[in-house]
């Protein structure tokens, strides 16, 4: 991973082209914000499947997540690449991407923790602009509206009732405390989990895909984002 810790070199008009969707976890985040990416006919970026795969990386090289000099030492020695193909976001950590293994019940528990570290958001945070820098892209996470792309005029904050969004998680079949992550990405110091003050919140409980998606195309004309011609949902 680069050492350096970047200040955004990116210019202004770039960060406020990027959709950014916030919002707990199983809220709907990854399905709506693949959605609304193809929509566009833009890259859809998950920066969460970022700390998964440092997660990942982590667990399998068994470093001890509770030494912050083992960690730190661990991931200045990774070789983190995140690049966009085929208008989605790929990660691959030592030349490897995680696969399944990024939502494996190991991952599920450690990866809040390894993400409440302020020093490697520090080092994220460039890598997560640069994804911006080619082109208008949508971005789905906890911190996007608030931190990575504060500038953006394009910010969602997605919710759902907590039990439909436990009942979501069952339905995919992974073993994955979501209170206590979410309990975590809210409490902690760093980024937490949070609404911008300017992100239209959209409470998806009693929403289909195609309703969350129409609703956030609306509110991206009413914001002046340059839609294509024949956006709409497929
Ligand atoms: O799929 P799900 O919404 O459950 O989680 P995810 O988007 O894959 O993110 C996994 C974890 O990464 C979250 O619980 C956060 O701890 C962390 N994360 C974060 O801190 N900031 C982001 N922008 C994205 C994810």
């Amino acid at each position: 991973m680069p050492s350096r810790c970047e200040q955004p070199g990116l210019e202004e008009a770039a960060q406020s082209l990027a959709v950014a969707i916030d919002g707990p976890s199983a809220s709907g985040k990854s399905t709506v914000a693949k959605a609304l990416a193809q929509a566009l006919g833009i890259p859809y970026c998950n920066s969460g499947l970022v700390y998964r795969a440092i997660t990942w990386s982590l667990i399998d090289k068994g470093v001890p997540l509770d030494s912050q000099s083992a960690f730190k030492t661990a991931v200045r020695q990774m070789n983190l690449e995140c690049r966009i193909e085929g208008n989605e976001l790929r990660v691959r950590v030592d030349g490897r991407e995680p696969g399944e293994e990024a939502r494996s019940p190991a991952v599920n528990a450690a990866v809040s923790r390894v993400a409440a570290c302020s020093w490697l958001r520090r080092r994220l945070l460039p890598i997560f602009r640069r994804l911006a820098e080619g082109g208008p892209i949508v971005m789905e996470g906890r911190d996007i509206g608030t931190a990575v792309f504060p500038n953006s005029r394009f910010k969602f904050y997605l919710d759902a009732d907590p039990r439909v969004r436990e009942q979501r998680r069952q339905k995919q079949g992974e073993a994955d405390s979501i209170g206590e992550r979410d309990w975590e990405d809210r409490s902690r110091a760093a980024a937490p989990l949070q609404r911008a003050p300017d992100a239209v919140l959209i409470d998806s409980t009693e929403m289909t895909v195609d309703e969350v998606v129409g609703r956030m195309l609306d509110e991206l004309r009413k914001r002046g984002f340059p839609l294509p011609k024949d956006s709409s949902i497929r």
